[in-house]
């Protein structure tokens, strides 16, 4: 692997835990600085399918005349992670499998940072599971990682200040801009992203506008790339339903979600997935 180019701030040997969507973009992105990236997965079949996807957007990044720097690695044994001066893990959403997860990664390698891309679960919760939580940082990726520009570092109650420090020149070797947002439910992004679309569904449930208008609203008032029921669409209702519920349980009612984001789930309208959503697609 080369690593003779890595920024300063990056560091040479990086481990990803969980190379699916956003693990593999997570590999991409260090990978095209300069990294040595060391990708652990689940068995041979997901390693496999993991060093494909990585490989498909390295070739694509290289055909749009983007210079890959590093190289990587997809392994089945977490012990490969030992040497590894930062270790991100982003395997499925769920507490108790990232519980096992930080715990393995804090055995492979007991003097790595630990980054968790979790996007819902709190930092302090997952800490818990390490025998050093200051060594826990929240690095939240946005999807897809390649192209997105923003990583929301989120600080946990015993997170180590130095540690922060680091994740955002990290994030800044990356090219990419980071934000630091202390642990709470929906970090700062995904609170303010669903406040809106929450409120646009009202607007549009209320008979106020179409959700076109709403749309456009938003995209040339606001100057918003994409309006909030057009990316609600993107994103998928059903995701977006599912944080809904999240933050109404965590911060109360202002987070309740609208009659008709329910109507459509459970309708199957889920947006650009099924083909329709608040629009047609
Ligand atoms: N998809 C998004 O838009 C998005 C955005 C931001 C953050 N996130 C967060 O990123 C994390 C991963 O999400 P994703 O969308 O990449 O999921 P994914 O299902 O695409 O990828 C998860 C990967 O983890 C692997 N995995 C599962 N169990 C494992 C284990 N025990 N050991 C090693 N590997 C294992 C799977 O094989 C898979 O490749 C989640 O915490 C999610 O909330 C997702």
């Amino acid at each position: 692997m080369t690593s003779g180019v890595v920024p300063k701030s990056v560091p040479q040997v990086v481990g990803v835990y969980g190379g699916g969507r956003m693990g593999g973009g997570i590999a991409h992105a260090f990978v095209a600085v300069g990294s040595a990236v060391v990708v652990v997965e689940n068995d041979e079949a997901s390693a496999e399918a993991a060093r494909e996807r990585i490989e498909a957007s390295l070739a694509k990044a290289v055909a749009k005349g983007e210079r890959i720097a590093g190289a990587f690695d997809v392994v089945t044994d977490a012990g490969a992670l030992a040497g590894c001066a930062l270790v991100v893990e982003a395997v499925p959403e769920l507490v108790d499998l990232k519980h096992d997860v930080l715990r393995r990664i804090a055995a492979a390698a007991p003097d790595a940072v630990i980054g968790s891309n979790t996007s819902s679960l709190s930092i302090d919760a997952l800490a818990d599971a390490l025998p050093d939580p200051s060594r826990l940082v929240g690095l939240h990726f946005f999807n897809p990682v390649p192209v997105s520009s923003l990583v929301e570092v989120v600080v946990g109650r015993r997170t180590a200040p130095a540690l922060v420090e680091a994740a955002r020149g990290w994030v800044a070797g990356l090219g990419r801009t980071p934000i630091t947002v202390q642990d709470s439910p929906g970090f700062a992004s995904s609170r303010l992203g669903v406040a809106l679309a929450l409120e646009a569904m009202r607007l549009l449930e209320e008979g106020v506008a179409s959700a076109a208008d709403i749309d456009t609203a938003m995209t040339l008032g606001y100057r918003h790339p994409v309006g909030p029921l057009r990316t609600t669409d993107l994103v998928g209702l059903d995701v977006r339903l599912h944080i809904a519920e999240h933050l109404e349980r965590e911060l109360g009612p202002r987070f309740a979600p609208p009659r008709v984001l329910r109507d459509k789930v459970a309708a199957g309208e889920l947006g650009r997935k099924t083909g329709q959503g608040f629009y047609r697609w």
